[in-house]
């Protein structure tokens, strides 16, 4: 990691601090070599104050230990019927395993404890057949969990849970962490999974809508891909109850938790209930959009004169900002190599998202990129908005001179006497 990797994850820390992030572990990757890696991961969530739950399933443990006891488990999923061998078995194996995760966490100064926070009670028969030890979850119990979070302890939650007369039911892990997320009102359920992939080879796109994430288990033909549909259905029906992001990543994949929460992009499938916002490039199709957006500022000389065809020649340059699937802000890096220095153009936040950030994180998304590209400095031109540059975006006033040669001679033929704003990237 380097420094500006460290900048773009403080961009996230206040609107994550102390938020609740369950993190739903697949039994396969808390046995991967991918595990410890996770373990850090879960660290750095937690030196930024974010709170986490982890609920984690057990099918690959069961799977070992029924082999080892010679049993044939009647389901490992927390699904099917679950008769009293596998649910023998299945107890053996989770707890065995929340204990390890517990021994884990510990390894990286990290404070956990089993929770027995499922409250369940049986299947029952369901289309005529006796789902025998398998549990529905009844509820979940929110204040144990909160005394535990308070304290700044993670819970650990096994795919069990618990009746009132002590009798254990075998549960799903992504339905636990979908009921756990609903009932404390989290922020996002991640899961790290053991499948990533659709039946066939296809990959999930990285955003779906709940309707998409519906539609796509609608469409879902046979048995195959359980692991992966199970977190969609689950994941959309957390999200339809208010819990706002459902991460799927591929747990064998090091470092994903952290890109996925940390970046614009994401590096997994992400569903989204509300609103959902992201920077991303501009493409032909926008460039209409993007000058009704911005003909109001061209017209009041708060923007620059761009016509569709500046736009379209020097398109690689322009970033739209996207809510909720709708162009809402734009931003543009002109890049002058020989200078090493970069201007941030065509800053644009539509009025109906006024001062919500977004024009502080386009600013901040820029900055980003031209370190990346290994700039020394930033430049703007503003005739109304250099108050703003400068308070929140840490620019000051320079001279004209200042400017890259072919910039100043522009800004000289141009006549509209912006002030000229500089920043240094350091
Ligand atoms: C300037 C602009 C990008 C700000 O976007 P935004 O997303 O609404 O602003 P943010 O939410 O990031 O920041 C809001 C803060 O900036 C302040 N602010 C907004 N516009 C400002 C301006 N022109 N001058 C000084 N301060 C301004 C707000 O009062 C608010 O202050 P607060 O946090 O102390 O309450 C937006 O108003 C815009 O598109 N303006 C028209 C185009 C323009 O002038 N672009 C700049 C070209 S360099």
């Amino acid at each position: 990691m380097n420094a500006s990797d460290l900048r773009e994850i403080l961009q996230y820390v206040p609107r994550f601090r102390e938020k609740i992030f369950v993190v739903a572990v697949d039994g396969e990757i808390a046995a991967s070599p991918n595990f410890s890696n996770i373990l850090l991961d879960l660290a750095v969530l937690r030196s930024l104050s974010i709170r986490i739950v982890l609920v984690h399933g057990a099918s690959h443990q069961i799977q070992i230990a029924a082999k080892k006891v010679g049993i044939e488990p009647s389901n490992t999923d927390g699904t099917g019927i679950t008769d009293k061998a596998t649910l023998e078995v299945s107890m053996d194996a989770a707890v065995r395993l929340t204990h390890e995760i517990l021994e884990g966490l510990a390894t990286v100064d990290l404070r956990a404890a089993y929770a027995n926070a499922i409250v369940a009670h049986p299947a029952g028969i369901l289309g005529g057949v006796d789902r025998r030890h398998t549990g529905r979850i009844e509820r979940v119990d929110v204040k144990f969990l909160r005394t535990l979070l308070d304290e700044g302890i993670i819970p650990v939650i096994p795919p069990l849970g618990v009746d009132g007369e002590g009798h254990t039911y075998r549960v799903n892990s992504d339905h636990a962490a979908a009921e756990v997320a609903e009932a404390l009102h989290a922020t996002k359920v991640i899961y790290l999974s053991a499948e990533t992939r659709l039946p066939g080879g296809g990959v999930l796109p990285r955003q779906l809508a709940i309707a998409d994430a519906e539609e796509f288990c609608k469409r879902r033909v046979g048995s195959a891909g359980t692991n992966l549909y199970s977190k969609l259905e689950y994941g959309a029906k957390a999200c339809r109850q208010g819990v706002s992001r459902i991460h799927l990543l591929d747990g064998h994949a090091d470092e994903a938790l952290l890109d996925e929460v940390f970046s614009n992009e994401g590096v997994g499938a992400m569903i989204y209930s509300n609103e959902y916002q992201q920077i991303r490039r501009i493409f032909k199709k926008d460039v209409r959009t993007m000058m009704a957006l911005i003909r109001q500022s061209m017209e009041s000389e708060e923007l620059m004169r761009r016509r569709r065809t500046d736009i379209l020649e020097r398109m690689q340059d322009y970033w739209a900002l996207v809510i909720d699937g709708k162009l809402t802000g734009c931003v543009a890096l002109h890049v002058y190599p020989e200078e090493e220095c970069g201007e941030l153009a065509c800053l644009y936040v539509h009025k109906d998202h006024a001062n919500e950030g977004h024009g502080i994180r386009l600013m901040a998304f820029i900055e980003n990129l031209a370190r990346e590209k290994g700039l020394k400095r930033l430049f703007a031109l503003s005739t109304q908005a250099y108050n703003y540059l400068q308070i929140k975006g840490g620019f000051h006033e320079v001279e004209p001179r200042m400017l890259p040669a072919a910039r100043l001679r522009k800004y000289e033929s141009g006549g509209r006497q912006s002030k000229v704003l500089m920043r240094e990237l350091n």
